[in-house]
């Protein structure tokens, strides 16, 4: 039984009422999409399995992310407000919890695995960053690895970057893309963006759903423009209307993400934007759950 087959199945016993979510999601994945699913999922696997993880412990884990943020989207829509409103928060409660970092990323990865909007972000940046070329490559809050890895596999970069907070996404990433064969060099250092030095500078910065993890999207964005080359490239993805344990900036639509971009010192070079849920875009309003892509160049 191949790695969605066996999910699918025992994802049944633990959460009866997600259950059909996940169905209707792999249902609709295509031949190639179900390949690339397994091969990811079995090398996720492998890496949980150093800590002693099987199968049903990873099950566990999903279902403790999917518990966590049903949780957070009553909070939501009792104060209309996330529930952290520091890094220092997040810092604490989430990035230095091993147990709940590890849960988190695991939902994340096999989010961007097999369900859809998550999927269609990922086939986008797939198919972005593959037109992308230069010297050297950062990603910023490289999670799970799994973006990472895709874009020493599709970007043609010299050098690739990734810094991240958690100490535990950097092990995770770093564990995923040791598990690929690459031509370029590549580092990923557990670190703050902010610590950065701006005199190293990168054709080409990614950085995929942190903009909402930050207290200040504006000094994010503001630190990018600053360590990259004046033709350099940017990509960010965010989400709007999203309660997670981390996420501290509410962003309500896609306008309110492009008008701090213009405010940097950039502009807005092509967006993509998909609902979590199968809402039509006519319907769209600002308490739609999106997640918006953009790709960025210096004004
Ligand atoms: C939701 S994950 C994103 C994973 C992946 N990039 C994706 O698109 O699915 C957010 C990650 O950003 C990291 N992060 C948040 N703020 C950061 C910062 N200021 N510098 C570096 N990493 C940061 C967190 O530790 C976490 O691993």
């Amino acid at each position: 039984m191949d790695k969605l087959t066996l999910f699918q199945s025992k994802f049944s016993d633990v959460n009866k009422m997600q259950f059909k979510h996940i169905k209707k999601n792999l249902d609709r994945l295509t031949e190639s999409e179900r390949e690339h699913a397994n091969k990811y999922m079995a090398l996720y696997e492998d890496y949980f399995k150093t800590f002693g993880w099987d199968s049903d412990d990873i099950i566990k884990s999903y279902n403790n992310t999917v518990k966590m943020l049903i949780k957070e989207k009553f909070y939501f829509t009792k104060y209309g407000k996330y529930r952290l409103d520091s890094l220092d928060q997040a810092i604490k409660q989430v990035y230095s919890d091993d147990q709940l970092m590890k849960d988190y990323m695991i939902w994340i990865v096999y989010t961007n695995l097999f369900i859809d909007n998550h999927l269609k972000v990922y086939h986008f940046f797939k198919n972005m960053i593959s037109k992308q070329s230069g010297e050297k490559y950062l990603e910023v809050g490289t999670g799970h690895g799994l973006y990472f890895n895709e874009a020493m596999i599709s970007g043609n970069f010299t050098h690739y970057h990734g810094v991240d907070l958690s100490e535990t996404s950097v092990k995770i990433s770093k564990y995923i893309t040791s598990k690929h064969e690459h031509e370029s060099d590549y580092e990923i250092d557990y670190m703050d963006v902010f610590d950065l030095d701006e005199s190293n500078k990168y054709d080409f910065i990614s950085s995929g759903e942190v903009l909402e993890h930050v207290e200040d999207p504006k000094a994010f964005l503001e630190k990018f423009h600053r360590l990259l080359t004046p033709e350099g490239r940017c990509y960010i993805s965010t989400a709007t209307n999203s309660p997670a344990p981390d996420h501290i900036y509410l962003f309500k639509n896609s306008q309110d993400v492009i008008d701090i971009i213009e405010k940097c010192g950039f502009e807005v070079e092509e967006v993509y934007e998909v609902a979590a849920e199968d809402i039509p875009k006519d319907k769209w309003d600002d308490s739609t759950e999106l997640n918006v892509c953009f790709v960025l160049r210096k004004v």
